[in-house]
This record gives C-alpha cells, structure tokens and sequence, in this order.
C-alpha cells in the first residue's frame, strides 16, 4: 500500500489490473469479450489466466443473434461465421488456458468450429457438446488430435459415435468421465470397454439403456466407480420380445464394486426442477436451464 501513495507507477497499474480481473470474474464470456475491446489496460486484464479456466458457451447471445432457443439455431452462414470469430477472438485472448468448454446445448456445431477451437485450447480437459450440428469423421479427428489429455466428454447424438471413438481410440487415452445423452446401445457399451479401459465415471441418465449393454460394462470396466442412471429405463430385447429390468435385475447380474445412482423418492436436481413449475423450467428436461444445471455442473470439473 505504502508504494502506491507514493505514486509509484507499477504498482498503481498492478492494483488495477487486479481490480479488473476481479471484476471480470463476474462476467460472462461475451461480455469479457467486450471489455477486452475498451482499452489497453482491460485487455491487458481480460487475457489474465484466472479468467479463462473454462470457456463456458452456454448462455451466448451475440450482437445481432438472439440467445439460441431450440436445436438448428444459428445454422444459417452468417451466424457460423459469427462463431467461428467468436471463437477465435476469445481463445486468443485465453492464450491456451482453456480447460473446459461447454457449447451451447442449441447452437448448431460445424467442423470449422470444432477445429478451430481445438487448435487454440491443448489443455482441454473437458467437453461438452452441443445437441445439433454436423461434424464429420475427419473433423472429429482432427480436433481430438489436438485434445490428446481430455478426460472428460458430453455426448450428443450430433456426433456419429462410431467417428467419435475411433478418434478417441487414436488421441484420447485418458478419458475417465463420459455422459451419453440420447441412448446406450450395446455397441456402446463394447465401444466404452474397448477405447475407454479407464473409465470412472458413466453417466446414462434419462434414456434408454440396454441390460446387456450395460452388465457388459460393470463387469468389464474394472475402474468404474459411479454410473448414473437416474430415470433411466433399463430393457432388452429377447426373440422380438421386449423386456424391462429393475435396478435389482441389474445388481443380481454383476459383480461390481461401483456406485450406481437412481432417483429415489424424486430426489434429483430434474425432479425438483420439475416440482418448482417455473415456466421457463419446463418438464420434459431438455430446456437450456435444466440442462445447465443437471446435465453440466453435476459432472463439471
Ligand atoms: C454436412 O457437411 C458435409 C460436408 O462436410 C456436407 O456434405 C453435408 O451435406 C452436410 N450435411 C448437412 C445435413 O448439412
Ligand atoms: C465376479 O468376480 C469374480 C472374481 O473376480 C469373477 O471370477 C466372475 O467372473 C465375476 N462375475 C461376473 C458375472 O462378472
Ligand atoms: C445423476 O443424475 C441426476 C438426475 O439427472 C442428477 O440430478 C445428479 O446430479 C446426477 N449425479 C451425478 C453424480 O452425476
Ligand atoms: C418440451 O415441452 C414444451 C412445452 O410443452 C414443448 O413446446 C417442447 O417442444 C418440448 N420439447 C421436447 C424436446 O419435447
Ligand atoms: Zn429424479
């Protein structure tokens, strides 16, 4: 304190500069962007490291674009563009310290996105996907080639998961945490046991999930410790017939010392979401909100 009364000026600046990250703590990652662009001293600021552990894409209206509000937003040329200078811009600014990014559950993801984002971040831990776009076998590639330490995926049904785990099975060998958002096959499941020996963490959560499939992965995924299947059904199809399963058909076939989680007495942050009949909280799970909080920040890092 001393120095700065006596006017020295890099201490002065110093102090400044942690005020504003400070402040900029607060922000989101637009309107970051934004102060980067007031002045030398803010941006100066808006690339400190603290700032840029993740980069979180999840509530994003840029200028000119509403706030994406269903699946196939933003597929049309202009906003894409809009995107992918986004995302330039703020990565730059990140200088690579990137950890994890969460897109937008709606916005429409593309190759170029993709690969463009994954050459700027190499720390990338963790990656939430959005739930439509069109990202092909080589753009999946490519970008997980510059992810080699991610340890963490969201799935959505917008990336082929045969492409997905062939990428993964080249670049990604660390990968101990993963969520499925559309369904579990037993493809799947063989898939998980061949690429991911090290998984801890399976989230299935609120979709069909196949018996076989999923005895298949407790007993072989010898890591495993928590698979969350909370309002999920479990089913098997037996000469054209269907059959579903409880939780204790499930524990009566495997051997397994991990933790598996249901919803019981409705319980989980959905059924409270459920019970709360917010408007903007609607019940069928798949709004922007519910996702935010259910889907990401039980499994953020
Ligand atoms: C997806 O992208 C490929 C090119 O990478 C293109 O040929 C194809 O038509 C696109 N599909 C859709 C549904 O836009
Ligand atoms: C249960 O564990 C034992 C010992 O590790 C093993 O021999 C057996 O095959 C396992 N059972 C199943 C159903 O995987
Ligand atoms: C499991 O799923 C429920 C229901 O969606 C969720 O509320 C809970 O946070 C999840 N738990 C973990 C550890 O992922
Ligand atoms: C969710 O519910 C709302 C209102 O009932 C409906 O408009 C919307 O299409 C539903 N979304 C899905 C994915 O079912
Ligand atoms: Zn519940």
């Amino acid at each position: 304190m001393k120095k700065i009364i006596s006017g020295n000026k890099y201490s002065n600046d110093h102090l400044i500069y942690e005020i504003l990250v400070i402040i900029f703590t607060t922000l989101s990652v637009v309107d970051l962007a934004i102060a980067s662009m007031v002045c030398k001293s803010w941006n100066l600021a808006s690339r400190s490291p603290k700032l840029w552990k993740r980069l979180d894409l999840s509530i994003l209206s840029l200028k000119g674009m509403n706030e994406p509000l269903r699946p196939f937003a933003w597929m049309d040329e202009y906003s894409s563009q809009k995107i992918t200078q986004f995302l330039k811009y703020t990565s730059s600014l990140s200088g690579g310290t990137i950890s994890c990014i969460i897109f937008n559950y709606n916005v429409y993801l593309r190759d170029m996105h993709l690969i463009s984002i994954a050459e700027r971040t190499p720390n990338l831990k963790r990656l939430v996907l959005p739930i439509s776009g069109n990202i092909s076998k080589i753009g999946i590639e490519t970008a997980l080639r510059s992810w080699r330490g991610l340890k963490s995926i969201t799935i959505t049904s917008m990336v082929h998961y045969i492409n997905l785990f062939d990428a993964i099975e080249k670049y990604c060998t660390n990968i101990v945490c993963l969520k499925f958002t559309y369904c579990f096959e037993q493809d799947h499941a063989k898939s998980l046991v061949k690429y991911t020996p090290n998984l801890k963490v399976l989230s299935i959560r609120s979709m069909r999930v196949n018996m076989r499939g999923l005895c298949y992965v407790l007993n072989n995924l010898e890591h495993l410790k928590v698979v969350n299947l909370s309002h999920s059904i479990i089913l098997d199809k037996f000469d054209d017939e269907l059959r579903i399963y409880s939780i204790f058909d499930v524990l009566s076939r495997v051997n397994i010392s991990c933790k598996i989680i249901v919803c019981q007495r409705r319980s989980c942050l959905r059924c409270k979401n459920e019970n709360m009949r917010n408007s903007r909280r609607l019940s069928n799970g798949s709004l922007e909100e519910i996702w935010r909080e259910d889907e990401i920040i039980c499994l953020a890092h």
